[in-house]
């Protein structure tokens, strides 16, 4: 039968220390807030060690916040509320008084909202040594550089306890070995000690470190990766922790065949996927949830947001491509800026100085230079000269320009929406066109021209010398 396991992500916490109104959880690293990364973590953890389990955020400071979020991101876990945040035991209590089906679970599992970069494996290894030593409760400790701020772990001849940085002598403060704020514990330990905790401490708070006792059978269990708990406290550590999951996500890429010529200022956010073969430059920051395939070329100083970008396209440099979807072997920019619900097609071009909006374009399409193409659908092989503007607002609405395939638009163009041009269609440069166009029609909407020989000298001005 398979093993259960309740997981608390203790949540409810103000996080003073950050200076922000935002809840700690809900802080954004490598495009993911916080709180993801224990939740997916745990899930991991479960289904690798085929264990049943339920997770249970514990919520308080600004919880309306954490759980609306919580409801649209993760519907499988499950929240309870801690009134007054006074302390981890009281937050433990509270889930086991409003999680009515915690207590069911054989084993339940602790960890902080605000420990990111926790990895399964960790919580493998702590789950083993728990089983192959047969404790009852085991809580993971790390060396710390500096140990200001955490508990101490004191190992006895049978347990441990802790003791936190405010409560310890100066004898005690010397201790490295700190408290990391993972525990797994049999679920009856748990539930029996809780019941005994009191707040007579410094901070006159209910510490949940108090289960663990010297003469229990519990024991510490110690990580040399001291890095991987490193806690979300301040600002300081918000960034060290995104730096440190920057540098992760890159090793992995690196490992399946993607090349980077400077990782250390190169951005690759948490869920971003990217093709063997493609090359990442400098500068350039892939964020949120977006795709690149394969032997793409990012190049400096790109920024790809939530978008997709198919096998075998260059992104030149200091290209913005915003919730998009660029098709294979197409080219684009420098400087070219691809606002959200645009498509490009198979092999198209969009030059430098380019911006589109909800735009369609179709394969082999080219608009090289300077050009804005907004709320548009342009058919296959069309070529748009420079300087092209879809006049798409009226000041108050936005409308559609459909321009059909296989068609020439000259340079300095505009097209005043709605507007709809036919296949294999001609636009004489320089032209405002506002009438639909029927397939092969030639348009031309300029003045004409008049040469007045020798005019010039009435209006080329000399400076006095
Ligand atoms: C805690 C540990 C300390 C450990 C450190 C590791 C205790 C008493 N101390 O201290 O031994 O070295 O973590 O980072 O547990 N929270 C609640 N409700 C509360 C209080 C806290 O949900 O009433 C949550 C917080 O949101 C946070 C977590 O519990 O996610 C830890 O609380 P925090 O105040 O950060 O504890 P530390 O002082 O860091
Ligand atoms: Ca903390």
């Amino acid at each position: 039968m398979k093993k259960t396991i309740g997981i608390v992500i203790l949540a409810a916490g103000q996080g003073k220390r950050m200076g922000t109104d935002t809840p700690k959880p809900l802080l954004i690293a490598s495009g993911k807030r916080l709180i993801d990364f224990p939740i997916n973590e745990a899930k991991m953890f479960c289904e690798k060690s085929n264990l049943s389990f339920l997770i249970t955020a514990v919520t308080g400071h600004k919880r309306e916040l954490v759980n609306d979020y919580l409801a649209h991101n993760f519907q499988d876990v499950a929240t309870v509320f801690q009134k007054e945040q006074l302390g981890t035991a009281d937050a433990i209590r509270s889930y086991f008084d409003q999680q009515k089906s915690g207590k069911q679970y054989d084993y339940t599992l602790i960890l902080c909202a605000d420990t990111p970069l926790i990895r399964s494996i960790h919580l493998s290894f702590l789950w083993k040594s728990l089983l192959s030593q047969n404790l009852d409760a085991v809580a993971a400790t790390f060396i710390a550089d500096d140990p200001a701020g955490y508990g101490r772990i004191l190992r006895g001849e049978k347990g441990f306890k802790i003791v936190e940085h405010k409560d310890a002598t100066e004898e005690q403060k010397i201790i490295d070995e700190v408290n990391s704020g993972l525990y797994i514990m049999k679920t009856d330990y748990l539930v029996n000690h809780l019941e005994k905790i009191d707040a007579n401490n410094m901070s006159k708070e209910f510490y949940l470190t108090d289960v663990f006792k010297e003469e229990a059978n519990v024991a510490p269990i110690l990580f040399d990766d001291y890095k991987s708990f490193v806690g979300v406290n301040n600002p300081d550590q918000l960034e060290e922790v995104y730096l440190e999951l920057n540098y992760e996500k890159i090793y992995d890429l690196k490992k399946n065949g993607v090349f980077f010529y400077d990782s250390a200022c190169t951005y690759v956010d948490w869920d971003v996927e990217v093709g063997a073969g493609s090359i990442i430059y400098p500068q350039v920051s892939l964020r949120g949830k977006s795709v690149i395939g394969k032997n793409v070329v990012i190049d400096a100083g790109s920024i790809i947001k939530d978008s997709r970008i198919d096998d075998h396209t260059v992104i030149n440099p200091y290209s913005i491509v915003d919730k998009s979807h660029i098709g294979k072997s197409v080219a684009i920019g420098p400087f070219a800026r691809i606002r959200p619900d645009t498509e490009v097609g198979e092999s198209s071009k969009i030059g430098n100085f380019v911006e589109t909006k909800k735009a369609i374009l179709r394969k082999g399409v080219k608009v090289s230079h300077l050009s804005y193409v907004g709320d548009a659908i342009i058919g296959e092989d069309t070529n748009i000269g420079c300087g092209f503007i879809t006049c798409n607002y009226d000041g108050a609405n936005k409308h559609l320009t459909e321009i059909g395939k296989g068609c020439f638009i000259g340079s300095d163009s505009q097209m005043i929406a709605p507007v709809k041009i036919g296949d294999n269609c001609y636009v004489a440069s320089g032209s405002t066109i506002n009438k639909n166009m029927a397939d092969g029609d030639f348009a031309i909407a300029r003045s004409v021209q008049e040469n007045k020989p020798g005019l010039a000298r009435k209006f080329i001005k000399k400076k006095d010398k």
